[in-house]
């Protein structure tokens, strides 16, 4: 059976109580299947807590020879991602693809489809997030996207909630995994910038080409999102001064910590208290050893975000991997169904 997309309401209701939500994957890859797995292992306390039973209605990948991990059946599957925007019962699109234009491309047509977007591209959101709002807005669907940035860490309702009650004046934290990664191994003494990348690529922190972390681009997309949190004003990459790692070596972290320092690469964006401009950079920097930034290692994140009346507040965790990222997935579509929750059992809906 097929359901009308309302704008707010989301779910056909196929027997009293329980709620129909019918979800599509566009991508099935290291995400996709952590998505997959999740939403496996919480099925039952969805229809329990929720009252919302969960179907996957379709997954759409690029070859639809490759061998999958997760044992999702051969008849969900399709190559051609437009499939799951034509079928007019899927209520919440999950984007989970990446690259740039296909699906910047993908999600406009499914907000303009009135389906709900979950993405955790931040590529695209970085070039596109206010259009792609807007657009989402206008069709009374809701975009999604806290799987984008620092993985399982709530940081970006954490922005939201501190600056509608405060002033956020700075945001600065380490929000990429795979640097992070490799200066951790990089003071370990003996250990090289080549060794420490090789090392990063065989625990599956390093795309084979590592350009986009390495460079800084990754940290800068997803300063884009969090100064537009911080902010709300969007900084588009190329606005954001961005140096990478790929010049430091073990010596410069062995000076380092001959002045009882590290080296991390920062993230961060501030508001120039007279004049509301926003600032954005991307660098390696020199932290103190006792500072909780110097103590973030491996994969993990840390974002530190001053207000002016609640002072500093840091989050901290796990920034990327597939159960991480997909948990922030199904944690926005727990807040697509609990707004729909609202809305069904609100007053005005008694008319
Ligand atoms: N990996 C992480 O830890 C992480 C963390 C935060 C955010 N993200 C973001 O999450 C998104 C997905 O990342 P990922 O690591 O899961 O990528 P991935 O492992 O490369 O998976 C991409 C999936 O999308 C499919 N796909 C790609 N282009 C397609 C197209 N044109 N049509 C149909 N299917 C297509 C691929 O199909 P095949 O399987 O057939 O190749 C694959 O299943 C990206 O935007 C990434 O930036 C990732």
């Amino acid at each position: 059976m097929t359901t009308e997309i309302r704008p707010h309401s989301l779910f056909a209701r196929p027997q009293k109580h329980i709620r129909r939500l019918r979800i599509a994957l566009a991508g099935f890859g290291v995400v996709g299947t952590g998505v997959w797995q999740v939403l496996t292992a919480k099925r039952q306390e969805f229809r329990r807590q929720f009252s919302t039973e969960i179907e996957i209605a379709g997954i759409a990948v690029r070859d639809l020879e490759k061998p999958r991990d997760a044992e999702a059946p051969a008849t969900l599957f399709t190559d051609r991602p437009e499939q799951l925007l034509e079928d007019g019962s899927i209520d919440v699109v999950l984007e989970l693809m990446g690259g740039r234009y296909e699906a910047a491309s993908f999600i406009e047509r499914a907000l303009e489809g009135r389906k709900h977007v979950i993405t955790a591209n931040k590529l695209v959101l970085a070039h596109e997030l206010p259009r792609l709002a807007t657009v989402a807005e206008r069709h009374g669907v809701e975009l999604l996207y806290s799987a984008s940035v620092c993985g399982s860490v709530p940081v970006l309702a954490a922005l939201d909630e501190l600056r509608e009650r405060d002033n956020i004046r700075s945001i600065r934290g380490i929000v990429n995994g795979s640097t992070n990664f490799i200066l951790t191994r990089m003071a370990e003494p003996g250990t090289s910038y080549e060794s420490a990348c090789a090392e990063a690529r065989a625990r599956g922190f390093l795309e084979a080409d590592p350009t986009l972390d390495v460079s800084g681009a990754d940290a800068a997309q997803k300063l884009s999102v969090l100064a537009y949190h911080a902010f709300r004003e969007h900084i588009p990459p190329m606005d954001i001064i961005t140096e990478g790692i790929e010049r430091i070596t073990a010596e410069d972290i062995a000076l380092a910590r001959e002045h009882g320092e590290t080296i991390k690469l920062i993230a961060g964006a501030s508001k120039h208290p007279e004049t509301g401009a926003v600032e954005a950079r991307v660098r390696p920097e020199r932290i103190p050893v006792s500072h909780l930034f110097a103590h973030t290692r491996d994969e993990f994140n840390a974002l530190e975000i001053a207000a002016v009346h609640a002072g500093p507040q840091v989050l901290y965790g796990k920034g990327a991997g597939s159960l991480p990222t997909a948990s922030a997935v199904v944690s926005d579509l727990v807040s697509l169904i609990k707004a729909d929750n609202d809305f069904n059992t609100s007053p005005s809906r008694n008319f």
